[in-house]
């Protein structure tokens, strides 16, 4: 199966400003990292960063806006985020829960735009877990968003001592350790994205899971009343 031609977005989960708790903004050297090793110069992958997004701070998701309305940076994601073929969601520990930014920003974004395509979590944390209890129900928050995350997962304790401000490896002896661990999950990702879009090529999945549109007891099981 051939990944040529693949595209992913790597999505930043951190919109902390300067200041302590140090080291600031830990999760740019790690998304850093992953498009470094996602990319292997071939410019495949783009960084989404919530700091770079502008749109009104009242939550209002994309499919909730007409077209005459919609705000620039909300429509242009919308359309990165329907071409991409895959998904890497770099995510820190906060209260041992994935990130309310990164939270926030997907929930901007229906399933129609992610679904039938694979996804991959990247934890960090500055302490010793790498955010691995986040990325438990980040599993549950992808599969409702539609894209399935593969089974490797990647989680970085300490993210400030393993990779500088570029996403390099610090120390030259573990690049190969680092460049294996990530490679795993992004081997699990390439073979899915190329797998998913020769299915979506073969069949639209419109045609057999047609996307919510206003009305959200669409979810309903029969018979199961009328409350979302
Ligand atoms: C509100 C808050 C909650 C945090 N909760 C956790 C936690 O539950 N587990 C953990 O390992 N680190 C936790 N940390 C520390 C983060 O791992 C560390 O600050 C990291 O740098 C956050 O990523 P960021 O700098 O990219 O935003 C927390 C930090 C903040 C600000």
């Amino acid at each position: 199966m051939s990944g040529a031609g693949l595209r992913y977005l790597v999505f930043l989960g951190s919109v902390r400003a300067s200041g302590p708790p140090y080291p600031e903004r830990l999760g740019l050297r790690v998304a850093r990292a992953c498009l470094g090793w996602l990319d292997a110069g071939a410019d495949r992958a783009a960084l989404v960063d919530p700091l770079d997004l502008q749109w009104p701070s009242a939550f209002k998701p994309h499919f909730a806006y007409r077209a005459a309305d919609m705000p620039a940076d909300l429509g242009e994601l919308a359309r990165q985020i329907a071409a991409a073929d895959g998904y890497v969601m770099v995510s820190p520990e906060y209260n041992h829960s994935m990130s309310p930014a990164l939270a926030h920003l997907l929930n901007h974004f229906g399933s129609s735009l992610f679904g039938f395509k694979p996804s991959a979590i990247v934890t960090y944390s500055a302490g010793q877990w790498g955010g691995a209890r986040a990325a438990v129900g980040m599993r549950t928050f992808l599969a409702e968003l539609g894209c399935l995350p593969v089974s490797a997962m990647v989680h970085v304790p300490r993210a400030h001592e393993v990779f500088d401000e570029d996403g390099r490896v610090r120390e030259a002896a573990r690049e190969a350790e680092w460049s294996g661990y990530f490679g795993r999950a992004f081997g699990q990702l390439e073979w899915w994205a190329a797998a998913a879009r020769a299915g979506r090529a073969a069949q639209d999945p419109s045609a057999v899971s047609p996307a919510f549109r206003r009305d959200v007891a669409a979810r309903n099981a029969p018979g199961g009343g009328d409350a979302p």
